[in-house]
């Protein structure tokens, strides 16, 4: 008896769950439809004049959050642009993201001056305590790991930027400090230059 009052409980939660999942349904697909037709506008403006790819990309990263192989599709069809020329500016430009970014942001700057200064082994470290790859998010969604080329700070090299703060003279051990810090929701101040 109490067993198949369990089972129907459980049914009901099932039922509840279906009926939300179908409410938000709906929900998901107009804000989709609403960003296309955004996107839409954008490359109606932007179509206008030559040269204007890298623009109608922002904008559209800005719309979606990042650039998947679905709005570069779509970008490619509307613009008249093969979809490998759209991929290919978008792996060039560490500025695109092709899935959703983490909530913060590690830009390891390899230019010459830092990679001189060990950029290159600091880069290693930062994959092997994030755990991912150059370009990838924790599974978590706290961090995003890119590179980026000379920011003009090369007197602080090797220069780490985070979310747009500079880190200069970073070290392996300043770096697992900082990730420390972001992990328990506190921020490392950047350098003062
Ligand atoms: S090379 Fe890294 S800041 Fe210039």
């Amino acid at each position: 008896m109490e067993q198949e009052v369990q089972v129907n409980e459980s049914l009901r939660e099932t039922a509840h769950t279906r009926a939300a999942a179908e409410k938000v349904k709906p929900v998901e697909e107009n804000e989709k439809i609403n960003k296309y037709k955004e996107l839409d506008q954008v490359i109606r403006l932007y179509s206008k004049e030559p040269g204007q790819l890298i623009n109608i990309l922002q904008k559209a990263q800005d719309i979606f959050g990042c650039l998947s192989e679905e709005v570069q599709s779509y970008i490619a069809e509307k613009t008249e642009n093969p979809v490998s020329e759209i991929n290919g500016v978008v792996t060039f430009y560490s500025l695109f993201y092709t899935e959703p970014k983490g909530k913060h942001t590690f830009d390891l700057c390899l230019g010459t001056a830092c990679y001189v200064k060990g950029a290159q082994e600091l880069m290693d470290s930062l994959k092997d305590l994030l755990k991912v790859d150059e370009g990838e998010t924790t599974k978590d969604r706290l961090f995003t790991l890119k590179s980026t080329r000379c920011i003009g700070a090369c007197g602080l090299a090797p220069v780490l930027v985070v979310d747009g703060d500079v880190h200069g003279k970073a070290s392996a051990g300043e770096i697992t400090k900082i990730i420390q810090a972001y992990r328990k929701g506190e921020k490392i101040e950047g350098t003062k230059h």
